[in-house]
């Protein structure tokens, strides 16, 4: 075995085309490990695997383990130094970005439904409860992680799993809202350190004709660095609203809103050029002009399904001025049903007109436009700015010179501390729904409903309404370019809850999509990166009539489907995913 791999990593390095092919003919499954086949890698064949990736294997521990003196059951020494940098930062989204061990949405790292992980209490990381007496258990946290730096990385870590059957989980910035960039025992692939970013005022994708102005970033890169970028050459990203999720992985595939949507269209409308390692072992180039197929799939077919992206290219827009509203009020029974009136009312003409942003608890709303001038967007946001002094709240409406210097003051500034719980659940709300009298009175109704039992709601206002969209050439549900609203609603449950305390929070998430939030909107879809962890029909609700032929594609290029990920395109269904609990 040993020598076999010598003679690989020296093939490797005379033959990466052939790899594929080699390595799959000269493997032999381990037999009789279907509980675990981690547990049964010699440490030979790890140092082996290490060798052929130039040392780029790591081991992986709980991001906690420093402040606990158990690790799985057995006694270790505290770190007091380690224990305090970590409670220090443990909810900032840019200390866990830099981590394999981290998701934002914490119970991820742990295996739910065997009840075993290593957490902080989030909302008191200080809190001694959370780790006296109490064992940091491994959780869902993989063993192992090769910490990618180039193709071949990939290439071996396919070859890898293929032979030994271990799973394999892809991870990027561990944002996920249904813990797809995890599974129990298996390999981590961690992107995060494919960091290189380029700017092209000329970026012809390979085999095409046409060049567009566009950023080539690593799969690592994120929000922030490439927002930053982009300004320092004048142009502008469409991107998330959070400063660290990655630009080129789950994001990008699963669809990519922005609050720039309604005008530039969302991630997937976007990206020119794909580069990526398909789990048949090659280095493949995807874009409208060759593995057109693929492209297709990887624009909306979601992330961790057709491959590991190392890089994307983006089309990137001229650095214009923006118009953004802050407006806030206090919801009382007596104002409530006028602000959803006036937002409901609204919200065709003012996504047409080219807003988009994002309605927030505890009462108000973020929107930017960068189609009108400020007296323009003044005058479209007339009825909520007197809605506003009506009622004691506030409502600024300013000139940002850039969409960066938006992004510094209400996405950086106002950064949201992650390491929380929070399941999602969400709606696309079409068009159709705002255009009726019925339709109005129908969501209003619901809308004042839910915030009396759930609080105010948290809309994402981000579909490409006003874009200009072809025909066919993405893979997400069709139920986004027909829709208005991406309408969503969460629940939360405490670091050290029961299993029956989080089955009860997805429940509540599961049951109020399908009895409050489908009724609305029968026949739409759902955002497949932040929607139900419990859809029942998700092949439908994220993907419409695309799915088969998703189906087809990943058959293509994962033909021993090595790739596996919850409620993903071909998924092996939930028995591969024991730590989901089943509600
Ligand atoms: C605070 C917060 C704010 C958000 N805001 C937005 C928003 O404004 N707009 C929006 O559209 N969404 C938003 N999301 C949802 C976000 O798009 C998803 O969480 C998405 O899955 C993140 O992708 P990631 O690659 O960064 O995360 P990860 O959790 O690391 O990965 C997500 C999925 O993609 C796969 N993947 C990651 N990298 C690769 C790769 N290189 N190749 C192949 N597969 C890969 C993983 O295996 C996993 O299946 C937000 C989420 C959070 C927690
Ligand atoms: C892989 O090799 C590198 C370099 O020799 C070493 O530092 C690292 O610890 C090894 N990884 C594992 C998991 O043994
Ligand atoms: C992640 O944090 C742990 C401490 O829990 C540390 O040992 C490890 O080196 C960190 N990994 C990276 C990649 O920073
Ligand atoms: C730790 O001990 C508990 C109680 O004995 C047991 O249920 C659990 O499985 C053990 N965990 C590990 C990782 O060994
Ligand atoms: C919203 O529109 C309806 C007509 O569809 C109208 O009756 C109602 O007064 C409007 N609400 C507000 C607050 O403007
Ligand atoms: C209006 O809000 C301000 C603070 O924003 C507060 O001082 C004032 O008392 C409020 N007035 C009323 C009538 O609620
Ligand atoms: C939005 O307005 C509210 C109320 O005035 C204010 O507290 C908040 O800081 C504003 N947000 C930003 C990013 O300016
Ligand atoms: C939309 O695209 C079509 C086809 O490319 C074009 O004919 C039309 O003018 C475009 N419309 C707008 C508003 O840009
Ligand atoms: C969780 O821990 C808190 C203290 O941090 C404790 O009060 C609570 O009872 C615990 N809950 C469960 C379900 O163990």
């Amino acid at each position: 075995m040993a020598k076999l791999s010598a003679v690989n990593l020296a093939l490797r390095l005379v033959l990466p085309c052939f790899l594929g092919s080699f390595f799959i003919l000269a493997i032999t499954p381990i037999a009789g490990s279907s509980r675990s086949p981690l547990s049964a890698i010699t440490p030979d064949a790890w140092t082996s695997l290490n060798a052929s990736i130039g040392g780029r294997l790591r081991r992986a521990t709980p991001f906690a383990l420093p402040c606990f003196a158990k690790y799985n059951n057995v006694t270790v020494p505290v770190d007091e130094v380690a224990c305090k940098t970590i409670q220090d930062h443990y909810t900032s989204p840019s200390s866990r970005v830099e981590n394999f061990s981290t998701n934002m949405l914490v119970q991820y790292e742990t295996c739910m439904a065997q009840h075993t992980g290593c957490l902080l209490d989030y909302t008191n990381p200080q809190n001694p409860l959370a780790t006296d007496g109490v064992s940091c258990d491994q959780g869902q946290i993989s063993p192992y992680y090769v910490d990618i730096r180039a193709p071949s990385d990939i290439q071996a870590a396919f070859q890898f799993a293929e032979k030994t059957s271990v799973p394999l989980s892809i991870k990027n910035t561990g944002h996920d809202y249904m813990g797809r960039s995890r599974q129990l025992n298996s390999l981590g692939l961690w992107t995060h350190n494919l960091q290189t970013m380029s700017y092209h005022a000329q970026f012809t994708p390979e085999h095409c004709k046409t060049s567009h102005r566009a950023i080539t970033v690593g799969a690592g890169v994120t929000f922030e660095q490439v927002y930053k970028f982009a300004d320092d050459n004048d142009v502008m990203f469409i991107g998330g609203y959070a400063s660290t999720i990655g630009a080129s992985g789950g994001w990008l595939m699963g669809g990519g809103h922005s609050v720039l949507s309604p005008v530039y269209g969302l991630g997937v409308d976007r990206v020119l050029e794909i580069k990526i390692v398909t789990p048949d072992g090659k280095f493949r180039t995807a874009n409208a002009c060759q593995n057109s197929d693929l492209f297709w799939a990887l624009r909306g077919g979601g992330g961790g399904t057709f491959g590991v992206v190392v890089e994307s290219t983006h089309l990137v827009e001229p650095r214009i001025p923006l118009q953004a509203i802050n407006m806030t009020f206090t919801p009382t029974a007596d104002n409530l049903q006028e602000f959803f009136e006036i937002l409901v009312n609204n919200s065709a003409s003012w996504g047409g007109a080219g807003w988009g942003g994002h309605v927030l608890p505890p009462g108000g709303l973020v929107y930017v436009n960068p189609r009108l001038s400020l007296d323009e967007a003044k005058q479209s946001m007339a009825q909520l700015s007197t809605f506003s002094q009506n009622y004691n709240g506030t409502a600024e409406i300013q000139t940002f010179a850039s969409w960066y210097a938006f992004f510094t003051k209400f996405i950086m500034e106002g950064t949201i501390a992650s390491a929380n719980t929070g399941p999602l659940g969400s709606r696309l709300l079409p068009q159709t729904l705002f255009e009726s009298e019925s339709g109005r009175t129908q969501l209003v109704a619901h809308l004042v409903k839910r915030t009396s039992e759930l609080g105010f709601p948290y809309t994402p206002v981000v579909t490409p309404i006003a874009y200009n969209y072809t025909e066919g050439a993405t893979s997400l549900t069709p139920a986004w370019r027909t829709g208005l609203w991406h309408y969503s609603t969460k629940a939360t449950f405490s670091y050290n809850s029961s299993v029956e305390q989080i089955r009860a929070a997805y429940s509540t998430v599961h049951n109020f999509v399908r009895d409050e939030l489908t009724p609305l909107a029968p026949d739409s879809g759902a955002y497949l990166n932040e929607g139900d962890v419990y859809e029942s029909d998700h092949e439908y609700t994220y993907w419409g009539p695309n799915y088969e032929r998703l189906a087809a594609i990943k058959a293509k290029y994962d033909p021993h489907r090595l790739l596996d990920c919850w409620k993903c395109v071909g998924w092996k269904g939930p028995a591969e995913h024991p730590c989901y609990i089943t509600l």
